[in-house]
């Protein structure tokens, strides 16, 4: 892909979909995908078709923070709630509540794309009404570690960490609010979907552009032969490469991350697939699109700011069996620092022979001056991960790599 087609309609789409050769290989489990092949975002197929029904409002529960009246009317109808399923869910047999679904009557089919997480989808819709939108959907089967389910908690959760992110104030902190969700019946098991809308709040006037953060130094599978994205960028504006990378994207990203964490205790999971670079008409870096708002939170860190707790499930979730501290090594260290600033720099000393430690430490730097309690809370010498074996019963388990932190 030519840098300058970041500007053209739909480009998003296209790097969510075919800009990511060699960037999930971040850990063993990071390219299993049980997803049909034409369900995945690399497929061939420029669309597929969500089944859709109408449930009586009675029957859900909604959740919203913020829904334009456009994107909001589109899904809380007359004729009751849309309520979008992927293909693949709705064709299981496994899957809570569908068998009572699937009595309902049927909607228009919606068509979508996938994007780079498989289960969030673009909406294809051309009603000019109704906002730009992407749909994160109940896909109980393995996208890389994971069975990607959407749950009560999820959805609750996403949409209230979406109603307090209104309060950061920062001129490089962005995010693409979730500000609609819908579940379906009750109980511990029951789902739904999530809108995300495809616009960055807070809003800007001018043209801006996004480029999800893994387009930077993967590889095109359309264009196996150009420089990635984030070597025209620097070639483009002409600047010093490892300058251009810490300062224009690390240490923006470094900062939200901790003042996310400090003032609302909510720990943003900042890798490189729930980041974006927004870039203006010149191509210049101007703020750090954040979304995904499955977020950890600290609840220590919202007693000390003053914060309620409006989140459902955190208590029980494994901040009781680890310390909060290991979820912030788990996203500092490994999402961000070995998942994302790790292929940076990487694709620093291929292209430009940089010095990969100055670099290092002048993040680590920029870590320490955004972050100066981390003493505080991350782990002094080691660093955390996810287990491979999780024990029986629970999703997942964090274990000590006995590897110390190389970006702080
Ligand atoms: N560089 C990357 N880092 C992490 N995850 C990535 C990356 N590229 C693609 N992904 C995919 O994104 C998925 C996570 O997305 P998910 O959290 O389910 O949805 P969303 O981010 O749209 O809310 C992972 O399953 C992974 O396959
Ligand atoms: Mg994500």
């Amino acid at each position: 892909m030519k840098l300058d087609d970041v500007k053209r309609e739909r480009s998003l789409l296209y790097m969510e979909r075919y800009v990511d050769e060699g960037a999930k290989t971040y850990s063993v489990l990071a390219s299993r995908t049980e997803a049909a092949p034409c369900y995945r975002p690399e497929s061939d197929q420029p669309s597929f078709d969500l089944i859709a029904v109408f449930v009586p409002p009675e029957r859900v529960s909604v959740y919203e923070a913020g829904c334009p009246l456009g994107l909001s009317s589109r899904y809380l109808t007359e004729e009751g709630v849309l309520f979008p399923i992927h293909p693949e869910a709705w064709a299981s047999d496994e899957v809570p509540g569908l068998a009572d679904i699937r009595t309902l009557p049927r909607a228009p089919e919606i068509p979508v794309a996938p994007t780079a997480s498989t289960r969030t989808v673009l909406v294809l819709e051309s009603d000019g009404n109704v906002p730009a939108h992407f749909i994160k959907l109940h896909y109980p089967f393995y996208i890389s570690r994971f069975k990607r389910k959407l749950r009560r908690k999820d959805i609750h959760n996403a949409v209230a960490a979406t109603r307090e992110l209104a309060f950061i104030n920062s001129p490089k902190f962005a995010y693409l609010p979730e500000v609609l969700g819908v579940i379906f019946g009750a109980g511990e098991e029951a789902w739904g979907y999530l809108l995300r809308e495809a616009t960055a709040y807070p809003p800007i006037i001018g043209g801006r552009f996004l480029i999800p953060c893994f387009a930077l130094y993967a590889g095109d599978r359309r264009d196996p032969g150009r420089a990635p994205l984030l070597v025209q960028l620097i070639d483009h504006h002409q600047a010093d490469p490892a300058s251009f990378v810490v300062h224009a994207i690390i240490a923006p990203i470094i900062e939200c991350w901790s003042k996310v964490a400090h003032e609302l205790g909510l720990l943003l999971q900042s890798h490189a697939q729930n980041l974006l670079l927004e870039v203006d008409e010149k191509l210049t870096p101007r703020r750090i699109v954040h979304r995904d708002f499955d977020v950890w939170v600290d609840l220590g860190a919202r007693e000390k700011a003053g914060l309620p707790n409006p989140f459902l499930d955190i208590d029980r979730r494994p901040d009781k069996v680890h310390p909060v501290g290991q979820f912030y090594s788990l996203i500092y260290d490994r999402f961000m620092g070995r998942g994302f600033f790790d292929y940076l720099l990487r694709l620093l000393s291929l292209h430009y022979g940089a010095n990969e430690e100055a670099i290092r430490q002048a993040v680590r730097d920029i870590f320490h001056r955004a972050f100066p309690d981390a003493d505080r809370v991350f782990p002094a010498h080691t660093t955390y991960y996810f287990s491979d074996v999780p024990p029986p019963g629970r999703d997942f388990d964090l274990e000590d790599t006995g590897q110390a932190p190389i970006w702080r």
